[in-house]
């Protein structure tokens, strides 16, 4: 579902059109004749967005509008206008409309502005709950390979550099899990190794001094739901095996206490380490691998998937304008720089550095406004900052060196590696002080 939607519009033959193509389009569709009956409607039937005619019979729809944003500051209005009726379209802008379309207007661009107007609104209903922003063919593909893995109860493990998205990604998952129980975050670097046993199976009244309580761990409050192990690389060794028994036996006793309980929990993994090195490393059990490596997410990093950022970029800005309570727009430049940036810190760090943007421009977010962490293609430019003789001197230096080294400096044997008599070799030695 892509969002509710109150539609008021008088002329019947258009009201019925325009609520049959949007619930074809995915929107829950409420469609009323007259302002007054869309102020009962939205008493009993809250809704995202609503879309207005402004000529009306009785009030009009500007009055409607404005009646919308004192009642229900979080609903975005889209108001229909005729072609010829600049004024009234000026007027609802103020008014605080999200936008105006005239008429004939093409229903795909009301469609994508209602899906637009739909999300802000949801995310001003539940500024906890963000939505997941993406416009590239990597990333719709990803969240459809979710939805599936979502349904099943086989553990799921996200990988992608810090700040790509692997906490949003999960909390969906759970969303689309439709298990009844909770979403339960579990930070495997900040629980101490002491604690983390008690943490995650609980205990009982006095099973250690200090256990006053009786305490049920985080494992049994996740029950029918999804427990989200969240930079599991980091896991200690001793508590990789505690883990393990339980994923093994899906039970779990509580320090303290004779009894096992079974708990159905779903468990969802992330780490923007590289567990498959990790595992070659013996840092992390390869049998805690494979049963957490069940289903593969990957993140790519943002840089990798530029068409996400103009989108992230128009999400953050309105977001951060709400919140600030700002009218902003962005220039060409400012999204051009941002589009030629790396962003090491992903999504992230996108986010501040549209927060401070929004927070000091004053009309139009420009490209002074940022600070870039990194030049762009700095790699490539530092590789070429030197003329080339010297570069490849540099490298002549390197794999000599490299060369006498494997050879533990016999000469022979080293200048037959390096394809050179030992003449050359001997002189080469000399210039490079090697
Ligand atoms: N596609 C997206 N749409 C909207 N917001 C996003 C998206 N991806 C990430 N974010 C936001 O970016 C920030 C970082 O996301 P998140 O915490 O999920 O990253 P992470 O991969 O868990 O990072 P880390 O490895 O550092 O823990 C959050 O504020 C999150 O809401
Ligand atoms: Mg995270």
């Amino acid at each position: 579902m892509k969002g509710k939607v109150l539609i008021v519009e008088d002329d019947q033959i258009q009201r019925e059109l325009l609520k049959e193509s949007l619930e074809e389009k995915g929107f829950k569709v409420i469609s009323v004749s007259s302002a007054e009956e869309g102020k009962n409607s939205l008493e009993e039937n809250p809704v995202d967005t609503v879309v207005t005619d402004v000529k009306l019979p009785g009030k009009s729809g500007i009055i409607f509008l404005k009646e919308i944003k004192e009642a229900y500051p979080e609903i975005e209005v889209i108001v229909i206008t005729a072609f010829s009726d600049v004024e009234d379209a000026v007027e609802a802008i103020k008014a605080g409309a999200f936008h105006y379309i005239t008429k004939p207007y093409d229903i795909d661009v009301l469609a994508n502005l209602l899906s637009k107007c739909c999300e802000l609104t949801q995310l001003k209903k539940s500024p906890s709950e963000k939505s997941f922003i993406f416009k590239s063919n990597a990333m719709e593909k990803l969240l459809s390979t979710v939805k599936i893995f979502a349904k099943s109860d086989a553990p799921i493990l996200i990988t992608g550099e810090s700040g790509t998205g692997k906490e949003v990604i999960a909390k969906y998952i759970h969303k689309a899990s439709e298990r009844t129980g909770k979403f339960i975050p579990v930070n495997c670097t900040s629980i101490p190794e002491n604690l983390f046993e008690s943490e995650l199976f609980g205990h009982e009244k006095g099973a250690f001094s200090g256990a006053i309580k009786a305490k049920p761990g985080l494992i049994e409050e996740s029950d029918n739901g999804t427990l989200f192990l969240d930079e599991i690389g980091d896991l200690p060794l001793p508590l990789q095996t505690k883990l393990l028994r339980f994923l093994q036996e899906k039970e779990i006793r509580r320090i303290g206490s004779l009894n096992t309980k079974k708990v159905d929990v779903r468990i969802v993994a992330a780490t923007n380490r590289d567990l498959e090195k990790t595992v070659k490393d013996g840092e992390f059990r390869e049998d805690l691998f494979y049963r957490l490596n069940v289903l593969r997410v990957e993140i790519p990093p943002l840089r990798e998937r530029k068409e996400d950022i103009v989108e992230l970029v128009g999400f953050f800005v309105r977001k951060f304008s709400t919140k600030y309570k700002k009218t902003l727009t962005i220039s060409n430049e400012a999204l051009k720089k941002l589009a030629e940036y790396s962003f090491p810190g992903n999504v992230r760090e996108l986010e501040n550095i549209i927060h401070r943007a929004v927070l000091i421009a004053k009309e139009t977010v420009k490209p002074e406004h940022f600070t870039l962490s990194t030049p762009e293609k700095k790699t490539e430019k530092e590789s070429f900052s030197k003329p080339l003789p010297q570069l490849m001197e540099e490298t002549e230096k390197e794999l000599i060196k490299e060369v006498l080294e494997k050879t533990n400096y016999v000469q022979t044997k080293a200048a037959k590696l390096l394809g050179i008599d030992e003449k050359s070799l001997r002189y080469k030695r000399k210039k490079y002080e090697i």
